[in-house]
C-alpha cells in the first residue's frame, strides 16, 4: 500500500498538474488566513487516549437518515474536476463505490449528474441554487430521478470568494466548460439558448455564468426548496449557532459545518472552531457533518469527539485523482480508512460512535484545563 501524507499528495499533484489548475485546487481566498487556520486549529486539539479497554474489534460505521455507512467518510462536492483528470467525477465515483464511501456530487461538475450516477454507489447531490428557480427545480427533480438520496444545499457562496491566486492567474475554469455537465444537459437551461452549446459554446457559457450564483437567496427560498422535495436537505457552510437554530426552524434535516476549505470568506472562523457551539445548539436533533481541514485520521477523531456525525474529505482525494485517476483516489481513501481505524484503536476506542468530548483537550498552553 502506498502511503501518502497530505504534503506528499500536494507536492505530487503539483508535479503532475499544469500550474493554473493546481493552484485552483490548492488555494484559498484572500491571503489564505482561514484556509491555514482550518488545519492549524485542528492541531490545537489533542487526543487524550483511554487504555486497557478491549479494542480487538473496531467499528467505524455510522448511521444517517436511517441508513448505515461503513465509515464516517463522505466525499465533499468538488466542482470543475475535469481540470484535474479527464475522467473527473466518473473516476472519483468508481473509487468511492469500491471502498463504500458515498459521494456528494457538485452542481458544477464536469460530467452530468446522470453520468455520475451511472458509476456511483451511494450518492447525495450538492445544490448551488441558480438565480433561476426553474433551473434549480429541474436539478432537484433530476437528482431525485437519478437516485441521489439527499440534497446538500451550499449556502456559503452567495458570490464567488476573492480568489486572489486565480485572479492573478486570470484562471476561471467555469469559463472553460469544466463546470457545465449539469447545465448543458438540462432541458430548462437548454431552452434559454438560441442554439446548442456545441454550436455556440461562448454564448452557452455566458448564459450559464449568468445563472450560477443566487446572491438574493434567503431562508424563504429554503422553505420553497423544502416543499419541492421529500429528500433530506442539509445546509453546507453553516458556521454560526444562530443559523443552525434557524435551519431547524426551517425543517432542514442536517448541517455541514464548513467554510468551503477557506475558499470563500477569508478571515472567517476556522471550521473546527465553529463546530462545538453548533453541536451544542443542535443537541442531537439533526446530524451535524464537518469538513475543511481533514488531513488524517486524527483529525476525524477530533471532529467526531467534538460532536460531528460524519466528515467530508476534500482536497486529499482531488490530489489522488490528479496523481492516478480512479486508482489514485482509491489509494487516498484506503489510507484514510486505515489511518482512522488505527487512530480509533490507539485512542483506546472501539467505535466511532463512542467518541466524545472527554477524549480531546485544547492544547493552548499545555495546561489542559
Ligand atoms: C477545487 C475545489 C472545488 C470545490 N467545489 C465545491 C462545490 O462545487 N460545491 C461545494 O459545496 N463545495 C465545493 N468545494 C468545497 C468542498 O466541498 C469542501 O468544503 C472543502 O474542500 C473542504 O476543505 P478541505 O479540502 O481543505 O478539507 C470545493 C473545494 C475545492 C478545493
Amino acid at each position: 500500500m502506498n502511503v501518502y501524507h497530505f504534503e506528499d499528495l500536494e507536492k505530487k499533484a503539483e508535479s503532475i498538474l499544469a500550474p493554473h489548475p493546481f493552484t485552483y485546487v490548492r488555494s484559498g481566498s484572500g491571503d489564505e488566513e482561514t484556509m491555514q487556520d482550518n488545519v492549524a486549529d485542528l492541531r490545537k486539539w489533542k487526543i487524550r487516549p483511554r487504555f486497557l479497554q478491549d479494542v480487538s474489534k473496531r467499528d467505524l460505521s455510522i448511521s444517517l437518515f436511517g441508513k448505515t455507512y461503513k465509515t464516517p467518510y463522505f466525499l465533499a462536492p468538488i466542482g470543475n474536476l475535469g481540470i484535474v483528470h479527464p475522467e473527473a467525477e466518473l473516476a472519483v465515483s468508481r473509487a468511492a463505490k469500491q471502498v463504500g464511501i458515498p459521494i456528494i456530487a457538485s452542481t458544477v461538475s464536469s460530467f452530468s449528474m446522470e453520468e455520475i450516477a451511472a458509476e456511483a454507489g451511494d450518492r447525495w447531490f450538492q445544490l448551488y441554487c441558480s438565480s433561476d428557480w426553474q433551473i434549480t427545480l429541474s436539478f432537484v427533480k433530476r437528482a431525485e430521478q437519478a437516485g441521489y438520496e439527499a440534497i446538500v444545499l451550499t449556502v456559503d457562496m452567495p458570490a464567488l470568494g476573492y480568489r486572489a491566486a486565480d485572479l492573478t492567474n486570470q484562471y476561471a475554469p467555469f469559463r472553460l466548460g469544466a463546470a457545465s455537465g449539469n447545465y448543458f444537459s438540462d432541458p430548462v437551461f437548454q431552452n434559454k439558448l438560441a442554439c446548442p452549446p456545441s454550436q455556440d459554446f461562448h454564448s452557452a457559457i455566458g448564459e450559464q455564468v449568468k445563472h450560477l450564483f443566487a446572491p438574493g437567496f434567503t431562508w424563504e427560498d429554503v422553505a420553497t426548496l423544502r416543499k419541492a422535495t421529500t429528500l433530506p436537505i442539509l445546509l453546507k457552510g453553516i458556521l454560526h449557532p444562530a443559523d443552525a437554530k434557524k435551519a431547524m426552524e426551517y425543517k432542514v434535516d442536517g448541517l455541514i459545518v464548513s467554510n468551503h476549505g477557506g475558499r470563500q470568506l477569508d478571515g472567517c472562523i476556522s471550521s473546527i472552531a465553529a463546530l462545538p457551539a453548533i453541536v451544542d445548539e443542535v443537541r442531537g436533533r439533526i446530524p451535524v457533518l464537518f469538513d475543511s481541514g481533514i488531513r488524517k485520521g486524527a483529525d476525524v477523531v477530533k471532529a467526531m469527539a467534538l460532536g460531528a456525525d460524519a466528515v467530508l474529505l476534500g482536497r486529499p482525494y482531488v490530489y489522488g485523482l490528479a496523481i492516478d485517476g480512479e486508482e489514485g483516489v482509491k489509494t487516498v481513501l484506503d489510507n484514510f480508512i486505515y489511518d482512522l481505524d488505527a487512530t480509533v484503536a490507539t485512542a483506546g476506542m472501539r467505535a466511532v460512535s463512542e467518541l466524545n468530548r472527554d477524549l480531546v483537550v485544547r492544547d493552548i498552553d499545555r495546561n489542559y484545563i
